[in-house]
């Protein structure tokens, strides 16, 4: 039985080389670490993912207490997800996603004008936040919190979800979730104004779905919209600082799309997620029993040679690349097409010109099992490549 610690410091500077082997030498173990079956076969998280009679979200299900008192469209299974996850949805299409792009661009391209010839900045605060967080509030159709004030309470909860292996960063997230919840009543009382949030509160009414799971799901989604397209933003950056060829590559606007696909599978921010196992099931050669937690890494998965040939390597014209970065199944990313637009309006919007881009200092991390990302990423616009500062 491997000793996978997911906060080890090789498994946060690296992840992929202990992904390999445990896919090649026991691709579903037990981690008693985690008190869960964790997989790392594409095939085998794929179909976890898509088989929600089997592999609950909501784990009342599988025999666990109640979660909490009203749950968020993420721990609900169909059928109840179903009209929750369709009001967002829906929603979702009624917003103009191409005119957020376009701001996004340019809010990319006015910090990035704004910046001193030759000076350093830190990509993941100075550029990745501040336009994730207003593209999100734009979907919404809110007011933009000061991302200064916002970011820390976003890394509270998302280091919260790293409580069952570190019990310490539970009680910030609960302080930040309620902060969160006090700036969401401020939002649901002033959303007048058509954006996503108005459309989800008037729906609610007619249908069979409570208020409270409404704003849960609303929390949900302004954090994982968020702090994953932080992530996965910054991911991509780093990626292309160490592969001079893709970053000269994704300046081509023919590449942009598949390029963003191919960063997202090579490097996406979300390692991993938890179903709990509503009856008695096999997967591969091991038996998985009612009410055990299984674990499909995304990450693992992502990098399986045999579902992507040359795995390790980043291929931006990659096709077919059904990466499971943004999920998979009943409850893949309801922000996808969100998060590709303004993945790819950050990746122009840095690029501008003939300019480069290189490190100009170390990459840090603060070390997360869920979502991995440098929390800070300095670098510097140059003339000609070099891989050093
Ligand atoms: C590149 C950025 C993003 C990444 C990598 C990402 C990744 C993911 C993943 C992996 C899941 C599935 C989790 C699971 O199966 O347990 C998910 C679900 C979800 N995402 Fe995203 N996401 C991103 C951006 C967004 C955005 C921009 C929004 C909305 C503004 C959003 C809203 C959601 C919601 C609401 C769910 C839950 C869906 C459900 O349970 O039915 N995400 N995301």
């Amino acid at each position: 039985m491997p000793d996978f610690d997911p906060l080890s410091p090789s498994m946060i500077s690296d992840p992929f080389s202990t992904y390999a082997k445990l896919r090649e030498s026991e691709p579903v173990f037990w981690s008693e670490r985690l008190g869960s079956w964790v997989l790392t076969r594409y095939e085998d998280c794929r179909s976890v993912l898509s088989n929600t009679d089997i592999f609950a979200s909501d784990w009342r299900r599988a025999g666990f207490d109640e979660v909490g008192p009203v749950a968020s469209m993420q721990e609900l299974d169909p059928p109840e997800h179903v009209p929750i996850r369709r009001l967002f949805t829906t929603a979702f299409r009624a917003r103009d996603l191409t005119a957020i792009g376009r701001r996004a661009l340019a809010l990319t391209e006015s910090i990035v004008a704004g910046l001193a010839p030759g000076a350093a900045f830190d990509f993941t605060a100075d550029v990745a936040r501040p336009v994730a967080l207003d593209a999100v509030c734009a979907l919404l159709g809110i007011d933009p919190p000061p991302a200064h004030t916002f970011a820390p309470l976003a890394d509270a909860l998302v280091r919260g979800m790293d409580a069952g292996l570190l019990p310490e960063v539970l009680e910030p997230a609960m302080a930040a979730r309620a902060e969160l919840n006090d700036l969401i009543a401020g939002w649901f009382a002033g959303s007048g104004d058509g954006g996503l949030l108005a459309q989800v509160l008037a729906g609610a009414d007619a249908i069979d779905v409570s208020q409270e799971a409404v704003w849960n799901s609303a929390r949900v989604l302004f954090l994982a919209g968020f702090s994953t397209t932080v992530g996965a933003a910054a991911n991509a950056v780093l990626a292309l600082l160490h592969d001079p060829e893709a970053q000269q590559r994704m300046r081509d606007p023919e590449l942009l799309e598949s390029g963003v696909d191919e960063l997202m599978r090579y490097d996406g921010p979300v390692q991993g997620t938890s179903r709990a196992c509503v009856e008695d099931v096999t997967i591969g050669e091991v038996g998985v029993r009612r009410g055990q937690l299984v674990l499909p890494l995304f990450a693992a998965a992502n990098r399986d040679p045999q579902r992507f040939p040359r795995p390790d390597d980043l291929v931006l014209d990659r096709r077919p690349n059904q990466h499971l970065a943004l999920g998979w199944g009943p409850h893949s990313c309801s922000g996808a097409m969100l998060a590709r637009i303004v993945l790819r309006a950050l990746i122009r919007g840095l690029w501008r010109g003939s300019a480069w881009l290189r490190l100009a200092g170390d990459p840090e991390r603060v070390p997360r099992a869920t979502l991995r990302y440098p929390d800070r990423l300095p670098v510097v616009h140059t003339e000609t490549w070099s891989p050093y500062p």
